[in-house]
């Protein structure tokens, strides 16, 4: 190490390790999972279909598919042991804090939890995939102080989800944007979460350790804590519901000038890897529209348009994947703590498809560091 070494701040522009499990490209702003585009599966595929895809490198056939589905519905319910360490916890803790405990616990009370097979840890991931939405719903309507709803065996991934937070089946265009935003948030290869994933994976540690430390990571506002801050942005500009979209634009327009002005970073914007705009973002931009016709809110619009619009003008910074996520969510009855959990939901296919593909091929994740500190000294006199 010499004092020429370059330093790669934020590991930026390193390839760390080959994956086939998705490729971002970020000169033509694609994204593919195992080689399909990810607007056409938002579009057109379940997301319990694409968490196949993830795992197995292939689209299900029928016989895996139903497989899959039973194995799943058949592991939707919360254990007593998981309730009662769920409403030990502060109602006011993070959201983000009570999965990250929830999947801790799963792991204690899991008896296959050192056995890191390929096997095994599949079944440990169709396991965490099928009961994230429950604890996530859960905890959801504990912290409204509202009874629990059980989770139905007769309603696909996203409409059990739906009718688990808020008690009804939702109607097609509701569980299709739903079901769409958690394909685009399924993966997207060496992110922050996902690196951590991988590193905890390469010390042989077991899958929920390393889930649980993804978590962690995903809860930060520059990773996936970012949905939750664009509602916040939304809430601070203010709401009214009998405005026109022009004048909730001029509003937001004026909100992004005076924050910039103030040097702050405005959350939802911006990528490491996109410089251009993310590939996520078309669709999900498409669903939050569909939405917001579905409930009639289009000075939601003028809001989502004015931010984008003057941040364009000031900066040419465009919108992530959160930008319109966040306020889909809003829009569909979850309360704004509750979009970072839901996006767990979507990325523990992506995580677990990375610690199966980091076990299968392992090599301790070690970096060096320069040491930049005191130069070498004694305690003794
Ligand atoms: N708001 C305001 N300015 C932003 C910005 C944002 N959201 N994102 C980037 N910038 C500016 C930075 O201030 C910096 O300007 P400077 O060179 O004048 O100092 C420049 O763009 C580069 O930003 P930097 O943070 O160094 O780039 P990065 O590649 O490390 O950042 C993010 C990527 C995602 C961390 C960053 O864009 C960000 O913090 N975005 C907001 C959080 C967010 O939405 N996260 C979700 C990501 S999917």
């Amino acid at each position: 190490m010499t004092e020429n070494t370059e330093i790669k701040k934020g590991l930026a522009g390193v390839v760390a390790d080959y994956t086939a499990i998705s490729k971002v490209n970020a000169e033509t702003n694609s994204l593919l999972y195992r080689g399909y585009p990810v607007q056409e599966l938002a579009t057109s595929v379940k997301f319990e279909e694409v968490a196949l895809l993830l795992w197995d490198g292939e689209l299900p056939t029928a016989e895996r598919k139903a497989e899959h589905v039973a194995y799943g519905r058949a592991h939707r319910t919360l254990t007593p042991a998981l309730k009662a360490v769920i409403d030990a916890l502060p109602t006011d803790c993070h959201p983000m804090d009570v999965v990250r405990t929830a999947v801790s616990l799963l792991g204690a009370m899991d008896p296959m939890s050192e056995d890191n097979s390929p096997e095994t840890e599949l079944k440990k991931a169709w396991e965490l995939f099928a009961v994230l939405p429950s604890v996530v719903c859960y905890d959801q309507r504990r912290r409204h102080g509202l009874e629990p709803i059980a989770p139905r065996d007769d309603l696909d991934y996203s409409e059990n989800f739906l009718y688990m937070a808020f008690g009804e089946v939702p109607p097609a265009p509701v569980r299709d944007a739903f079901n769409a935003s958690m394909v685009l948030y399924a993966e997207h290869s060496f992110n922050a979460s996902t690196f951590t994933a991988r590193a905890i994976t390469s010390t042989l540690s077991d899958l929920h350790s390393a889930v649980t430390g993804a978590i962690g990571a995903l809860k930060g506002p520059l990773h996936g804590g970012a949905n939750e801050a664009v509602m916040h942005t939304f809430d601070e500009i203010g709401f009214d519901e009998n405005e026109t979209e022009e004048q909730a634009k001029a509003r937001a327009k004026a909100w992004m000038e005076a924050a910039l002005a103030e040097k702050k970073k405005i959350m939802g914007f911006g990528h490491r890897v996109y410089k251009n705009g993310d590939s996520r973002v078309p669709t999900m931009q498409d669903y939050f529209f569909k939405m917001v016709e579905h409930y009639g809110r289009h000075d939601m619009v003028g809001l989502y348009r004015g931010l984008a619009e003057a941040m364009d003008e000031a900066k040419s910074i465009k919108p992530n994947l959160d930008y319109p996520a966040g306020p889909t969510y809003h829009l569909m009855g979850f309360d704004t703590p509750t979009f970072t959990p839901i996006f767990v939901c979507a990325r523990v296919a992506g995580w677990t498809a990375h610690i199966l593909e980091q076990r299968a091929n392992n090599s301790l994740i070690r970096p060096l560091s320069a040491y930049n500190g005191e130069a070498e000294r004694s305690v003794i006199q």
